[in-house]
């Protein structure tokens, strides 16, 4: 059967549990496993802009003994010059797994049901999935396990990030708490997944409005910027409202005292995150930069293995 890894819930808990192992098996080995010799070609598309999501897949892609082929979104067209359906079948002609970073989740969805090869969210509007593989792999590094941990993800709830925490902090048994000014927190739909999720894993996912409240004897403390990729435009009504969750030292004081802290990048000190915070000892993120390639090489490698 084709996989696809569209959203954070489509492994289950054992699923992930095994992705990740296999992340850590091929962060210790990284050149040992070849399941896109060939080379296997990977498409790699991003309509939206990246840094670590492109050179995590390429270089990990090559480290996989594949190539990564990177198809400029703007040429393409997709969705205007052809239709999601044509591309996803002619680079299913082409290619052994397509990785794609675009806005909305249902154009992710329908590229997955017509490619006939697996189809890789790289972040769309709703979830970033691969970030949080890197995450919890990270937080596995830093604190052993992942099961029973309270993470507390800051600021704008709403977004990608926020999503993906509720979901696979749940699928990996871990206690989610979301603080967001009023608008910004996930839809009930996600807590609603989380809660059924949890329900399997003894994991959760709340919201918590009161910032301090939701760091309080927190494991892990994340944050992201407040003006996601496309919602330039709104980015000084953000400002005005999101300046209570800002990750300061005294708000990562109120955590445990061997909190670790998050944060995908790119970061904007001073705003979302402190400087003293993101470059200081409790910070992880250049780790969890490094992890997305690690995630991502055990994702593509265990998507190839389902089609076997
Ligand atoms: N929420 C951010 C994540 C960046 C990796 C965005 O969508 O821009």
């Amino acid at each position: 059967m084709t996989r696809s890894f569209l959203r954070d819930d489509d492994l289950t808990p054992a699923e992930q549990a095994e992705v990740l192992a296999l992340a850590a098996q091929m962060k210790a080995h990284p050149y040992d496993t070849k399941p896109l010799a060939g080379p296997r070609t990977v498409a790699m598309i991003f309509d939206k802009p990246t840094l670590r999501t492109q050179a995590s897949f390429a270089a990990g892609i090559a480290e996989l003994g594949g190539h990564p082929m990177l198809v400029d979104g703007t040429l393409a067209g997709i969705g205007k010059r052809e239709s999601v359906a044509d591309v996803a079948r002619v680079l299913g002609r082409q290619a052994s797994q397509i990785v794609w970073r675009t806005f909305a989740q249902a154009s992710l969805e329908e590229m997955a049901s017509y490619a006939g090869v697996p189809v890789v969210n790289a972040l769309t509007d709703d979830f970033h999935p691969c970030q949080l593989l890197a995450d919890l792999l990270t937080i596995r590094e830093h604190k052993g396990e992942l099961a029973g941990l309270t993470a507390a993800f800051l600021g704008d709830g709403a977004c990608n990030m926020g999503n993906s925490w509720l979901l696979a902090g749940a699928t990996a048994g871990m206690h989610v708490r979301v603080s967001g000014p009023d608008g910004y927190v996930p839809g009930e739909d996600m807590f609603a997944r989380a809660r059924e999720i949890g329900a399997e894993t003894g994991g959760s996912g709340t919201a918590v409005a009161d910032p301090h409240e939701a760091v309080a004897g927190a494991d892990v403390v994340i944050t992201d910027t407040w003006v996601s990729m496309g919602k330039e435009d709104e980015a000084s009504a953000r400002r005005a409202v999101f300046g209570p969750w800002s990750v300061t030292a005294e708000l990562v004081a109120a955590a445990k005292p061997d909190a670790i802290v998050l944060h995908c990048l790119p970061a904007y000190r001073g705003m979302e995150i402190a400087a003293e915070v993101i470059d200081g000892p409790q910070s992880v993120v250049w780790d969890e930069a490094e992890n997305r390639r690690h995630a991502q090489k055990a994702i593509l490698s265990w998507l190839e293995d389902q089609r076997s």
